[in-house]
């Protein structure tokens, strides 16, 4: 384990972050675009959005989320440079103690397929593979039920 912080994701953080996600998320859709999803992010539960920081640089992140009756986790992302150090396990587990919290009882996430080892990490933090199907629809692209 490196000498590292976590900190909630405060305005200086902000280059840091995107320069991070850029390189970890690379080639995002619109909607993921690290700049509106920070924009976001700063106006829904901004004390769920944490990073982690070496020296002041900004080497890993995730974002969370909780409704009143399931948590979210999402853009969890560690540098290149630093993974397989207990980072993003770092992130996630302080994740989970802020939404147990809130009285958060069960945490979800997706794992966008193909799988490039995220699976394996969550695995390793008791994440299990459930039976559900997975399934989204975008709002933005005109009124709910059309
Ligand atoms: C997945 C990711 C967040 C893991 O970050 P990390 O800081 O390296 O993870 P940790 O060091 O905390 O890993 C803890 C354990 O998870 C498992 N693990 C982590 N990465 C793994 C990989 N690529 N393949 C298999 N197992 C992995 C290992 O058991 C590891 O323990 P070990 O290093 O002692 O073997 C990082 O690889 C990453 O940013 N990937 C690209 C973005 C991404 O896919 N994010 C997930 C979005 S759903």
């Amino acid at each position: 384990m490196c000498a590292m912080t976590i900190e909630i994701y405060g305005d200086h953080h902000h280059d840091g972050v995107v320069d991070l996600w850029r390189e970890v998320f690379p080639n995002p859709s619109p909607w993921n675009e690290p700049e509106a999803v920070i924009l976001k992010k700063r106006q829904v539960q901004p004390e769920l959005f944490f990073v982690a920081l070496e020296n002041d640089r900004i080497i890993g992140t995730t974002i969370a989320g909780y409704d009143g009756h399931r948590g979210w986790l999402y853009s969890l992302g560690v540098s290149p440079a630093w993974r397989r150090k207990g980072i993003a396990t770092s992130l996630v587990t302080h994740a989970e103690r802020v939404l147990t919290k809130l009285g958060c009882a069960k945490l979800n996430l997706q794992v966008r397929v193909p799988d490039n080892g995220a699976a394996a990490f969550y695995r390793s933090l008791g994440f299990e593979i459930e039976d559900r199907i997975s399934m989204g629809k975008r709002l933005d692209r005109g009124p709910a039920g059309v």
